[in-house]
């Protein structure tokens, strides 16, 4: 290895491949990098135990970069990190990681899995967008304000593909919409598709324009934000998408999982998961979106009871519940909700959690653990975070299993789903016994 070369012997969470260089092992973070890869680079950013770096040359590609980038915009787009890497090799990385991750925590869990995606292309059913300086639609560049401008992303589904390209051929035609008009989110459901427009400002012009052009992208729904006032009006018809059995309807300003087949195995594991350990009564569902997990699960729990904060959200969860006879809605944050369940004692059989990528602040843990649920299924888009956030439960709960999801093929994002056990005399598992 020469003096100004980088091995990268494992992968981090995120873009950035750990390496070394021979002479001093000094560390580095290099963005990109793939283990295998021998590769000379640019420093960018010296720490006290680690430096930053960009590849400027590849002397040596890792022998799981086995596939020509399947997209144009890769390198330059801020979206995918695995262009050059076959779906089999992600997978590797992606298990590998998962492993690696718990050792270094010291974590020892009986059961840990990683399960792939049936589609690797083509899989995303909903995609924000951000608009350039001429109108089209882009997504960012990688930890930059600057943008790409985008007609085909290879990862959402061909029906969201035809809308970008009705939106871009429009702006085309017609000039940019409006400078008011600052993002715009697509989402597929088996009817149709739908739009979210973020405006900041809609005047009724901006709304006219906006309407006028909802017939030509040919979506079924709509709902316009407006981000100054901080209200939203909603058109058409909601969503539906069938996950398993289960129908679930929607605007598309709530939020549904990004990949209808990831969603249906972690529904699935947890309905496994419920139904091995004979969990039934009640339901707490935090982060409960339009209710995905309480609806795919209420025929095991005669109360559920749910939080979510969003508005939108609130209002299609009242939907997907509707044949329940016992469901309290909690439209507030966690944090507030959980002083309010916490004060009524109401034991929890099963806490479902499912934060944003924000994951919530240690203290909301503690009241958590203050329902003292024999069970609580952790369910996390930010493993790092979510790793922590176990600590803080190993004195009261044993993890009963540890799966990782692929929700994000080419990008390296993973959901984990945790199994935890309150504990009791008798129920360490073996490998968990005191000695
Ligand atoms: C990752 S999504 C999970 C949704 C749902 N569990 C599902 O599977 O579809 C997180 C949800 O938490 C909501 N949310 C974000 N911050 C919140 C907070 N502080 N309190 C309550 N809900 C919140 C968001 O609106 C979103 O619907």
């Amino acid at each position: 290895m020469k003096e100004n070369e980088v091995k990268i012997k494992n992968s981090s969470y995120g873009i950035y491949g750990i390496g070394y260089t021979d002479k001093i092992s000094k560390k580095m973070l290099v963005e990109y990098g793939i283990p295998g890869d021998l590769v000379i680079v640019k420093e960018k950013d010296e720490k006290s135990s680690y430096t930053f770096a960009k590849i400027k040359k590849i002397v040596e590609k890792s022998s799981y970069r086995d596939r020509r980038v399947f997209c144009p915009h890769f390198w330059k787009c801020g979206g995918c990190t695995y262009g050059d890497i076959s779906y089999k090799n992600q997978v590797k990385i992606k298990n590998d990681l998962l492993n690696e991750m718990l050792k270094r925590e010291g974590l020892k869990i009986e059961q840990t899995a990683f399960i792939p995606s049936e589609k690797e292309l083509g899989y995303r059913l909903r995609t924000k967008l951000k608009i350039n300086r001429d109108g089209f639609l882009s997504y960012s560049k990688l930890r930059s304000n600057k943008l790409v401008a985008i007609n085909n992303c290879p990862v959402v589904t061909d029906g969201i593909n035809k809308v970008i390209k009705r939106f871009n051929a429009i702006v085309e035609k017609s000039g940019r919409l409006s400078k008011r008009l600052k993002e715009v989110e697509i989402v597929e459901g088996d009817n149709g598709i739908g739009i979210h427009f973020f405006i900041y400002g809609a005047n009724a012009d901006i709304k006219k324009r906006v309407t006028k052009i909802i017939k030509q992208l040919g979506v079924i729904s709509f709902v316009i934000s407006d981000l100054e006032k901080a209200n939203f009006v909603v058109g058409g018809r909601k969503l539906i998408k069938n996950i398993g059995e289960k129908e679930f309807k929607f605007y598309p300003a709530s939020f549904f999982q990004a990949n209808g087949d990831i969603a249906y195995k972690i529904a699935e594991t947890i309905k496994n998961y419920i139904e091995l350990k004979d969990i039934g009564g009640k339901l707490l569902d935090l982060y409960a979106g339009i209710g995905f997990f309480s609806g795919y699960l209420q025929k095991y729990f005669n109360k559920i009871t749910v939080v979510e904060s969003s508005p939108y959200a609130i209002n299609d969860i009242r939907g997907t519940l509707k044949d329940h006879k016992d469901v309290s809605y909690y439209e507030k944050s966690v944090a507030s909700a959980l002083t309010y369940i916490n004060a009524a004692k109401a034991r929890p059989d099963l806490v479902i959690l499912d934060p944003p990528r924000t994951n919530p602040k240690p203290y909301l843990f503690n009241n958590i653990k203050k329902l003292k649920s024999p069970y609580i299924v952790y369910v996390s888009c930010n493993p790092p975070a979510l790793l922590s956030d176990l600590k803080l439960f190993i004195n009261d709960y044993y993890i009963d299993s540890l799966i990782g999801f692929d929700m994000f093929p080419n990008t390296y994002h993973q959901e984990w789903v945790t199994f935890l056990r309150k504990k009791t005399n008798h129920s360490a598992p073996e490998h968990q016994k005191r000695r």
